[in-house]
């Protein structure tokens, strides 16, 4: 069985998107991102992601997924609200929307993924529930060199008790990109 890694990008005061909801500041870099070693690994051992409702509408056009999403894999979408018309599916790429809960989306992308990961993009709504509820292992943590002063917390709402990390990995990338790899203590 593979692991739960969050994957994100944030800016180093803390933020995942900025004060207008764009996320332009913290990938400026996406083109040679895709390139890097963090990100041909993460491509390749991720079997299924997991996305929160507002992470799966940053692509404008749903169809857009299916053949030009980095992971080719099965999504599933945490939502109160399974959208009316489906997105475009490929054999490889399928879209299940998951309306009971996190545990329940966590527990169906593991499914998926097999002996592979299951990676959680975001949002943050869906990181932090998936750290609340101790259904993370690991975290892929991004720094971007720029101070968003403002915008959208992704460590904002995640309880009270501690949680523990062990950095398993630090690399500086093209573009000022620090990447970071924390194991969860359990
Ligand atoms: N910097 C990065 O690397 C990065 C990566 C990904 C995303 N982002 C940013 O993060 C933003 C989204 O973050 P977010 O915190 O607003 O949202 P999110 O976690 O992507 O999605 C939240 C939405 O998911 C649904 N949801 C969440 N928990 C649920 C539950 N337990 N049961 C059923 N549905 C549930 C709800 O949608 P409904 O009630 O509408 O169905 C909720 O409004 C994006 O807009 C983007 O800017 C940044």
């Amino acid at each position: 069985m593979g692991k739960v890694i969050l994957g994100m990008t944030m800016s180093l005061d803390g933020f995942i998107h900025d004060r207008s909801g764009s996320v332009d500041a913290l990938y400026p870099d996406f083109n040679t991102l895709i390139t890097t070693e963090p990100m041909r690994d993460a491509i390749e051992n991720t079997g299924a992601v997991v996305m929160g409702r507002n992470a799966f509408a940053m692509a404008k056009d749903p169809d857009f997924y299916a053949g030009n999403y980095e992971f080719q894999v099965p999504i599933f979408v945490l939502t109160h609200t399974v959208p009316q018309r489906r997105p475009k599916e490929t054999e490889q790429l399928t879209f299940t929307f998951v309306t009971d809960g996190i545990q329940s989306a966590i527990t169906q992308a593991k499914v998926a993924a097999g002996h592979k990961d299951v990676t959680v993009i975001g949002g943050a709504s869906t990181a932090q529930q998936c750290l609340n509820v101790g259904l993370a292992d690991e975290l892929d943590i991004d720094i971007m060199p720029v101070l968003l002063c403002g915008g959208l917390r992704l460590f904002d709402a995640i309880g009270t008790d501690q949680i523990q990390l062990e950095r398993r990995k630090v690399l500086a990338l093209p573009g000022g990109r620090t990447h970071f790899r924390f194991g969860i203590v359990k």
